[in-house]
């Protein structure tokens, strides 16, 4: 099934995308594994007529509207992401209007219908940067309140929170974290900022999944609790065998993320089946959104 689906990948002159928490035969395929960020900037600079995006809807979105012109394939079309359901574009304009329209920062993690409502987007790994660079006191950040709460730990703007969450990243508690160190003492705790602020508050470094990897790498220590969801466990574990990784909790598991298969793939690929599309008055708003975070 692999070497098919090279083949055709080369064949129809397209590249394969996945996010960090894909299953070990996916990240294993692709042309180009990484996090949010990563891959958006990715996306926006292939010379491929297709993108074949390993990850969830929110994500495919995203390269549909950096290359307009390419195909764009998300081989499990019912791979959403919980959080970026949690809000919509007519109650953040609802939002906007009763705060006095501030600018308003949207996490990558939503629609293309709400960054298109939005003035700028973040990902994990820029989000501090990314409200440093707005030019008001005042700022709006949705859907991700624990984003948003430590984005607010570590500027002095006021940060109004939309109450938004990962239902994985926020299940994980303090007495998690303390447990898994009493079982590890040697290792450091990194957590990914969509973790609440009682787990963030024990945590030796807060960065994105691909920020976690790298951390891993330059650290002298040689083992590490990770607070995110547990796909991240492979690549960092396959990137540094020598170092020793452990899950925070055994409960975060993304169910979205793991609905690629290889024969799913394969078959996208084959009928250029999961198609994702964005209406393009919405399309050239949201740009606007996505374009301003990756020039910052
Ligand atoms: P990053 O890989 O950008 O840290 O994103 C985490 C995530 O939850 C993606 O859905
Ligand atoms: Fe969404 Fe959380 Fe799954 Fe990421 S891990 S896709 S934020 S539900």
């Amino acid at each position: 099934m692999k070497d098919k689906i090279k083949a055709l990948a080369k064949k129809r002159n397209a590249i394969i995308l996945a996010h960090n928490y894909q299953p070990p035969e996916i990240q294993d395929i692709a042309d180009l594994c990484g996090d949010s960020l990563e891959l958006s900037i990715k996306a926006s600079g292939t010379t491929a007529d297709i993108i074949v995006f390993c990850g969830v809807h929110f994500m495919a979105e995203t390269a549909v509207i950096l290359s307009p012109a390419k195909t764009v394939l998300l081989p499990a079309t019912d791979a959403g992401c919980p959080m970026a359901d949690m809000i919509d574009p007519s109650a953040l304009r609802e939002k906007k209007k009763a705060l006095g329209n501030i600018p308003v920062i949207t996490y990558v993690n939503s629609s293309a219908a709400v960054k298109a409502e939005s003035d700028i987007c973040c990902t994990s790994a820029n989000v501090i940067k990314i409200v440093e660079s707005i030019k008001a006191d005042e700022i709006l950040m949705t859907p991700d309140k624990n984003l948003a709460l430590y984005a607010a730990s570590r500027t002095l703007k006021k940060i109004h929170l939309w109450d938004g969450f990962c239902p994985f990243h926020n299940t994980l508690r303090a007495n998690d974290v303390i447990k898994a160190k009493q079982d590890h003492p040697e290792a450091l705790f990194i957590a990914h900022p969509e973790c609440p602020p009682e787990v963030l508050a024990l945590a030796d470094r807060i960065e994105s999944t691909s920020g976690m990897i790298k951390f891993a790498g330059e650290s002298t220590h040689p083992s590490f609790i990770l607070g995110t969801e547990n796909g991240l466990l492979y690549p960092i574990s396959k990137t540094y065998p020598d170092k020793k990784f452990y899950p925070a909790s055994g409960k975060m598991e993304c169910r979205d993320m793991k609905k690629i298969t290889l024969e799913k793939l394969f078959e996208s690929l084959e009928t250029l089946s999961g198609r994702i599309t964005v209406p393009e008055d919405i399309r050239e708003k949201a740009w606007g959104s996505v374009q301003k975070m990756i020039e910052l």
